[in-house]
């Protein structure tokens, strides 16, 4: 029996796929903003102080959109805190957990890797203090995202971090988004989304027998080239150190 977090496991792919597993009879921690604000670098701190101290797979699938610009307690814009700092925090807190499965460990990050060029890391303005546009803290979310699997791999380890992007999947995600783009994107969803089982399938997949590589990317299964710039190593190193760092300082 294996053990596995997902962070943004009660709903949506996250909660899909923590039913599929606990069916094949995993032991799942499906995670959601009961157990722990993942927007708050000290609550995602104490959850990983409360977690196993040995687990198979950790999923990374906690994420909120907001077209306004959230700013958290700890003075953080609340989509990088959660989609990129608490991601960060969570893989490395629970790395020595990782360490020790019985099976080859694996990281399943849920993100926008794939190939997708759009967006940047606004190393100015991190937090988007100005100028914030949900799509703009979207994409550098994914940005990030995909430098935070290169950064982790890069350290000698048996743990395989893969990198997901399943396109769009009719998660009810769209409730977090204002009218008329709650209908719009919905309804989008509904017409040309997958469901959330079909996204999850995959996925456990992936969990029950991961790729050989350190690093994975994958956009709906179809590999990533990894010589893409946005997987620059040296770039990956500098997020890093500002998260690093950041961390330190909330
Ligand atoms: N849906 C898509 O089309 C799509 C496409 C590409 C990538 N993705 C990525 O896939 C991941 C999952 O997406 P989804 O559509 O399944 O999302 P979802 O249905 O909205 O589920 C989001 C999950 O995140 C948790 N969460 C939200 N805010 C939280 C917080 N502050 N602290 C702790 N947990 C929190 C939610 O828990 P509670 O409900 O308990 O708050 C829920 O379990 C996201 O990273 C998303 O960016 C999705």
């Amino acid at each position: 029996m294996r053990t596995v977090v997902i962070a943004g496991g009660t709903r949506g792919i996250g909660g899909a796929l923590a039913a599929r597993l606990r069916q094949a009879g995993d032991q799942v921690l499906a995670l959601g903003s009961e157990d722990a604000d993942l927007t708050s670098v000290r609550q995602t701190t104490e959850l990983i102080s409360r977690l196993p101290d040995r687990i198979d797979a950790l999923v990374l699938a906690a994420g909120r959109f907001d077209q306004r610009r959230v700013v958290t307690a700890e003075g953080l814009e609340q989509t990088f805190a959660i989609g990129v700092l608490s991601r960060y925090l969570l893989t490395e807190g629970l790395r020595p957990a990782l360490a020790k499965a019985a099976s080859t460990p694996v990281v399943l990050n849920l993100s926008g890797t794939g190939g997708i060029r759009a967006g940047r890391i606004h190393w100015d303005d991190l937090q988007l203090r100005h100028g914030y546009t949900m799509f703009k803290a979207t994409m550098q979310g994914a940005r990030a995202n995909d430098l935070l699997g290169v950064a982790f791999a890069a350290r000698e380890s048996r743990i395989r971090y893969v990198l997901y992007n399943p396109l769009l999947v009719n998660s009810g995600m769209h409730r977090q988004l204002r009218q008329p783009l709650r209908t719009l994107v919905g309804a989008a969803a509904a017409t040309f989304g997958t469901t959330v089982d079909n996204a999850a399938e995959p996925l456990a997949g992936l969990l029950a027998d991961p790729p050989d590589a350190p690093l994975t990317a994958l956009r709906r299964g179809k590999p990533v080239s990894l010589d893409r710039s946005e997987f620059d190593p040296g770039t990956a190193e500098r997020l890093e150190a500002v998260l690093t760092d950041l961390a330190a300082r909330v």
